[in-house]
């Protein structure tokens, strides 16, 4: 586990959830959604990617769960439909999207049998709640397994709002992907940590500082600096 101040520390096995910690985690969503929508927020991204807890659900490589919460793909997509309905009932679906990671490797989660039938299913039932988009992460360029254009095609199919696209985009790759259509929106990044003014520099056509790995989850400002 990171810490800022004593570095990585060792951190005990997880206690499987009883029920009773999944309503209560239920309502903490919901109610923090409704707390930042009074905040002045648009909306909220429920994140359902990169070994996350809502993750944890939906893979069966890290949800060993025998009750209603886990086992079949049903099981597994419990948490994450009965949250998202929470949360559209306090905010609307409007104001509700989901981030997910197909194929993504953080986390002991990764690839499982079935796993793009699972994927298009989730998007199916998550678009029947409303949700107002869709957030796919494809971790390739990180050196997760692809994501690949079927499962991305039937995922946009399965849902009916905003599909955004994300992962290893730099201007000219979301120009194209925009342009044939493969989404509706593009997330960056990496590219903002070495570019806080990235839209700016984006719209001008200006070069991009290229982002230190070497800084990534440290603290301060040198997360952000150009390397020479
Ligand atoms: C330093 C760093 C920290 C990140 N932290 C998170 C995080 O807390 N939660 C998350 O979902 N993704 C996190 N990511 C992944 C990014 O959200 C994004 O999916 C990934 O960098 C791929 O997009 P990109 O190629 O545009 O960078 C992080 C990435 C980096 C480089």
């Amino acid at each position: 586990m990171y810490t800022d101040s004593q570095g990585p520390q060792n951190y005990p096995v997880p206690a499987e959830m009883t029920v009773a910690d999944i309503q209560q985690a239920i309502e903490e969503f919901a109610h923090s959604a409704e707390l930042a929508v009074q905040a002045g927020f648009d909306g909220i991204e429920l994140h359902g990617a990169n070994g996350y807890l809502i993750e944890q659900f939906l893979n069966p490589n890290v949800n060993k769960r025998t009750d209603a919460y886990g086992g079949t793909p049903q099981g597994r997509m419990k948490f994450a439909l009965e949250l998202a309905q929470a949360v559209v009932k306090k905010i609307g679906g409007e104001r509700t999207g989901i981030r997910i990671s197909p194929y993504g490797a953080f986390n002991d989660t990764g690839p499982f049998p079935g796993i793009d039938e699972f994927y298009v299913e989730l998007a199916t039932r998550l678009s029947d709640l409303g949700l107002v988009y869709i957030h796919v992460v494809d971790h390739s360029a990180m050196g997760a397994p692809p994501v690949s254009a079927d499962l991305k095609k039937k995922i946009r199919l399965a849902f009916k709002g905003t599909y955004i696209l994300s992962g290893g985009y730099d201007a000219e790759k979301a120009e194209h992907d925009l342009a044939e259509n493969l989404g509706d929106l593009v997330a960056f990044g990496r590219p903002f940590l070495a570019n806080p003014d990235l839209v700016a520099k984006l719209k001008a056509k200006a070069p991009l500082k290229q982002p230190d790995a070497s800084k990534f989850y440290t603290p301060g400002p040198d997360g952000y600096t150009e390397i020479a």
